[in-house]
């Protein structure tokens, strides 16, 4: 048959076949390795099961007897066509997203995508790959369509002929025990095998386990329907449920589970017994409560205008109590780190500005890029080893900005470090020698989606574990840096400016090169109270006072970070000038994907020759480029003579795993651990330079920004007070003191044979996987465990020690808790399992419970 008439049925046909079949495949290989060989290959069949029934739907529909019923002819042809093509632009989809990054489609967050013009342009710019898979499937369906239509026709023309052939004969001269013989012998061949087929088919699909085989069984149309899936909004409160694990409340704890795995876990529903009654209300709180400080008021979710039917809920918001808070564990009460004592006591630090530089896609092991990560090894292992002294010594000037602020100086091919003191760097340190302030080292981000992480760093909450910035929809639970200002801002009057920094009014603003319409994150902007927000569509203005922009956009959602500077300029002079405080929050760019760097920037060769690297090094460029950004700013601020009385805060939104990582790269629903390694650094130049090794969150930068005020002496009395007493209510802990692991529960002390042990409750951590709602990060600050929890049946629990397993190679992967914990079990041994169970109710009560506290309904 000539390929180029082959009519348009068979090619649907073909399509529909394809793209099913093709997908289906492909989403099974992606969870390949945690399904148990035998059990594949014994539901194997019912897994394709549903993609058969929808091409069999498919070919009977072509089958329709032509001259009878003309307009059921062309009804079934649509059915057909539509079906087809949408079966192939989703697996082209599929393919296309799944060679971009690892990860699977999330169609139910297609909705959200759709609305937000930013995240259409992210989601074309994957765009030619989906296109060249579309291709292929389409060439695929070509050439087999003509085959697989005739040969589909003809099992169809068989299985039919032998139903009419049956039925004609009974009719025909043949002797009755003739047809009758025949017939039987046309069931018996045919009946028998496919009954058994059929039971056995539905007998597998019956009894095989939901978790994982459903979800892998859906055909591609089906997975489809997701996108138009609306959740429902006519919601129960979340009730309050006790706490999982051993803590004061009573003697019955997680230690009397040993052996026992918790049979598919599921948060407790009853409602907590203890009554904690109305929050305490501060008294250095204005009444009414200001932006930011509603959590105190008592009227605060009494108005809700529906009163839904959820007997034995409370229908009373409860909000988020730091006295109550299980999870929380406070420093406050210890001493200021040693080397800190001193310089705080003589009131050598002023802290006159503060400002936070949230580097996007900011991994701890390029701030600095240094050796001793796994990272770093796989990029020397793409070099030739005569080549390796030349890309240490490259590589060690990469990111001079980070070493100096960091304190950590990477070393070159002579084992000696860089001194960076030419003009080879836009910025030299002008701290004195063993100054500089506290370089944390173990920072985990909160959330590997950026505005989930901002709330973390700007307001210090917890997230809410659901997909996309649905934070905007609630309020946020406790006061962020601006609101907190504005406070202090309404003690001030006008005439209390010349007498010293204390007095003067804070002024926040916050500066990015981007689009801010991307996800809602003007309103997140709006709620944390920046009045003042410079973005791309603030440049783009005509207006503006350096109108027309003088760079092209760099990315899909703005410019590079330069063309901020002479915003930020006037922003840092401007303080001075008007003797204002200036709270600034500037976030990065260019390190986002698709990581370009302007086209004056002088793009290096990072990456070696062996191995494929084409996104590391585009990566690694943006990361020079945003380590030279970084000394512009810090330059700024020494221009504007204000260096030695600002705070500046420097921080990863989050990591991003590449092909050298992992198998799945990227941040969307990939919970390796580089997408949350960190840098975080607290710089000022009158602070002594220290190290803090601890397994911190971004939680802890707005406690600690507080204490740092107040330790300093910056805030007047009044502001001090305040804050003073404000730092007890967020859950993080302050860096200048002992970072505490574990809290030891004083009441238990009495307990009469009561293992000392047993008292002491972990410090949890939890990590948010973009885009939020499919599952947990679950860390301890005294341990080297790490547990992916998932949020839906979607999703494989996995488990890794970093101790041994750093780069997170070799992590384990289960559908089912029970299943993860034999297998850590046999691994790791029973005390890695007892953790993990533990991980696992915690983690299972801290979604619950964010859900309550932000007082999300879905
Ligand atoms: C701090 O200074 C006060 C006096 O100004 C002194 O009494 C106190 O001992 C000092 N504390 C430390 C830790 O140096
Ligand atoms: C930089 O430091 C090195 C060694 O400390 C010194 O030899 C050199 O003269 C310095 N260069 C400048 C420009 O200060
Ligand atoms: C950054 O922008 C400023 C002002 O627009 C300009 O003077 C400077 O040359 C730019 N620097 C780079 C590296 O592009
Ligand atoms: C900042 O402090 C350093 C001492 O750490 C001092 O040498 C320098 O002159 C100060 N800079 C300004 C602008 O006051
Ligand atoms: C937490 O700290 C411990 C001990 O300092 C370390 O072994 C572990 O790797 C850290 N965990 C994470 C998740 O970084």
């Amino acid at each position: 048959m000539a390929f180029s008439n082959i009519s348009t049925p068979p090619l649907l046909f073909a399509l529909l076949v394809v793209s099913g079949l093709a997908s289906k495949t492909l989403h099974i290989f992606q969870h390949l390795e945690s399904l148990p060989l035998l059990y594949l290959v014994i539901y194997l069949p019912t897994l394709y099961l549903p993609d058969v029934l929808v091409i069999c739907l498919g070919r009977v529909l072509l089958l329709w007897p032509e001259r009878r019923w003309q307009w059921l002819v062309c009804a079934a042809g649509a059915v057909l066509a539509v079906s087809s093509l949408l079966t192939w632009g989703a697996s082209a989809i599929v393919f296309g997203f799944f060679l971009q990054t690892g990860a699977e489609v999330e169609w139910t967050a297609t909705d959200s995508f759709v609305r937000d013009p930013a995240a259409m342009k992210l989601l074309m710019s994957g765009i030619s790959t989906v296109c060249a898979a579309a291709t292929v499937l389409l060439l695929v369906a070509w050439l087999i369509a003509p085959r697989l239509y005739s040969l589909t026709g003809s099992w169809m023309d068989t299985l039919g002929g032998i139903c009419r052939l049956g039925v004609k004969e009974s009719y025909t001269l043949l002797p009755g025990n003739a047809t009758k013989a025949r017939r039987w012998r046309c069931s018996l061949k045919w009946l028998i095998p496919v009954s058994v087929m059929t039971v056995s088919l539905t007998f597998l699909e019956c009894t095989r386990p939901a978790v994982p085989w459903d979800h892998l069984s859906r055909a591609l149309p089906w997975t489809l329907l997701d996108a138009f899936h609306t959740p429902s909004t006519e919601h129960c409160r979340p009730p309050r449920i006790p706490f999982p694990l051993d803590t004061d409340k009573d003697g019955k704890g997680h230690h009397g589970h040993h052996g026992h795995h918790p049979h598919h876990w599921v948060p407790d529903f009853r409602p907590a017994t203890t009554d904690e009654g109305p929050l305490q209300r501060p008294v250095w709180l204005p009444d009414p409560s200001p932006p930011g400080f509603h959590r105190w008021d008592q009227q605060h979710g009494a108005d809700f205008g529906y009163q839904p039917r959820c007997p034995g809920n409370d229908q009373v918001y409860r909000p988020y109590n730091a006295l109550t808070d299980p999870l929380k564990v406070s420093n406050l009460g210890e001493d200021l780190l040693e080397p800190l004592q001193q310089v705080l006591n003589r009131s050598e630090v002023s802290i006159q500005h503060v400002v936070i530089l949230t580097m996007e896609s900011g991994r701890k092991e390029l701030f600095p890029m240094q050796s001793g990560t796994p990272l770093y090894d796989a990029l020397l292992e793409s070099y030739r080893p005569a080549d390796r002294d030349m890309a240490i010594d490259q590589l060690s000037r990469m990111t001079p900005v980070a070493q100096m602020v960091t304190g950590e100086y990477a070393v070159d091919s002579h084992g000696q470090r860089n001194v960076f003191n030419d003009s080879s760097t836009v910025w030299q340190d002008t701290a004195e020698e063993g100054m500089g302030g506290i370089n944390v080292k173990g920072a985990l981000t909160g959330s590997t989606l950026t505005f989930k992480s901002l709330l973390s760093s700007h307001c210090g909450v917890s997230p809410l574990p659901v997909d996309l910035l649905e934070e905007v929809n609630h309020q946020i639970y406790q006061p962020c840096l601006p609101q907190i200002f504005d406070l202090f801002n309404s003690f001030k009057g006008e005439t209390d400016r010349m007498t010293g920094f204390q007095a003067q009014k804070w002024e926040s603003v916050f500066v990015q090169a981007v689009t801010d319409t991307y996800d809602r994150q003007h309103r997140l902007n709006e709620m944390m109270g920046f009045r003042h927000v410079v973005t791309k569509e603030t440049m783009r203005n005509k207006k503006a006072k350096y109108f027309p922009p003088k760079t092209e956009e760099i990315n899909y959602f703005g410019y590079a970070e330069n063309e901020t500077w002479p915003y930020l300029a006037d922003i840092i002079h401007g303080a001075v000038e008007k003797k204002n405080r200036l709270f600034l929050s500037h976030i990065t760019s260019s390190t986002h994907h698709p990581w370009h760097t302007p086209e004056d920037f002088p793009q290096k060769q990072y990456t070696g020759p062996r191995g494929k690297h084409n996104y590391m090094n585009d990566y690694l460029n943006t990361i020079a480029y945003a380590d030279e950004w970084l000394g512009r700013v810090l330059l700024l601020l020494d221009e504007a003579g204000i260096a030695n009385e600002t705070l500046v805060v420097i921080v990863g939104d989050h990591g991003q795993a590449f092909s050298e990582d992992s198998k799945m790269t990227g941040t969307f629903e990939n919970p390796h651990i580089s997408n949350f390694r960190v840098p975080l650094v607290f710089r000022h130049p009158h602070l002594p330079a220290l190290t803090v090794s601890a397994n911190v969150t971004s939680l802890s930068i707005v406690p600690t920004i507080l204490d740092l005020l107040v330790e300093s002496g910056s805030l007047d009395a009044r502001d001090r007070s305040v804050a003073s007493g404000l730092v007890n209510e967020y859950q993080g802990q302050s860096l200048l003191r002992p970072y505490q692991t574990e809290r030891k529960n004083t009441k238990h002390s009495k307990g009469k044979g009561k293992d000392k042990d047993d008292n002491e409750v972990s410090l949890w951590n939890f990590g948010l996987i973009n885009a939020g709602g499919a599952m947990i990060s679950v860390t301890a600050s005294n341990s080297a465990y790490r547990v992916i929890l998932p949020l839906s049946s979607k999703f494989e629990y996995s488990f890794s020690n970093l101790e041994t397993d750093p780069g997170e190679k070799h992590p384990l992967h289960d559908w089912t808790a029970d299943g993860l914990l034999a297998s850590v079990a046999s691994k790791y041994g029973d005390g890695a399992a007892e953790w993990a169970i533990d991980a696992i109710r915690v983690g299972g009560w801290w979604a619950h419970e964010q859900k309550r506290i932000w007082d999300y309904r879905g």
